[in-house]
């Protein structure tokens, strides 16, 4: 079951096929992909927490920044192939469905591959998906911090040479007005599935 969930889960990289290995020492007191995936599973310890991150315009951003506003937080990075494009796309449309009410809605994409995901780079990348997504990078430790928080595992894979990809676990996190972690939806959450859940949350922040 474990294995099964994994391999759902783990939507970037994985792909590349037999030859990848991952790189060493960087990951050595890391918590396990299992381990982090159990945390956010069953709710253990507290998910989410503040952060200190750039956005795409080069604008200092934290997570209280974003009080009075349902967010939903993506991990993942511009070079990913598959998944991550797929919900930032469900993402996207979500908020589109959802007309003015999408306006209390705000999507965040932070890179976990602040090393290549340049400020510049993450200005084009959003643009692709949606007018108001804003995409966040920081150093290697704030995204670490960040990611820790949502219980995101992500790990570099060298796929030869000099070049790497990443796998990371997929999921879409939503947050309260409050800056509180809500729930997380799995890879491939349809559109329509993400504003069923987000439809009533809306309400409560318009009665504030
Ligand atoms: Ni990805």
């Amino acid at each position: 079951m474990g294995r099964l969930w994994l391999t759902i889960s783990f939507v970037c990289g994985v792909l590349v096929g037999a030859a990848t290995y991952p790189l060493p020492a960087e990951e050595a007191n890391e918590p396990s992909g299992a381990e982090l995936m159990d945390a956010l599973m069953w709710g253990r310890g507290t998910i989410g927490g503040p952060f200190e991150l750039t956005d795409h315009t080069g604008q200092r951003r934290t997570d209280a920044d974003f009080r009075g506003k349902l967010l939903l937080i993506y991990f993942g990075f511009t070079y990913c192939p598959d998944i991550c494009p797929t919900d930032l796309l469900s993402i996207s449309s979500a908020v589109d469905l959802l007309g003015s009410a999408g306006e209390a809605v705000q999507p965040l994409f932070i890179t976990i591959d602040p090393e290549r995901d340049t400020q510049d780079h993450l200005a084009d990348y959003v643009a692709l998906f949606h007018p108001r997504l804003i995409g966040l990078t920081g150093h290697a430790d704030q995204i670490r911090r960040v990611a820790r928080g949502y219980k995101v595992y992500y790990a570099k894979v060298s796929i030869g040479r000099s070049e790497y990809t990443i796998d990371h676990t997929g999921f879409i996190y939503l947050v309260d007005a409050n800056g509180n972690y809500l729930g997380f939806f799995p890879p491939g959450t349809s559109a329509q599935r993400l504003i069923e859940i987000i439809r009533p949350h809306l309400s409560t922040i318009s009665q504030k």
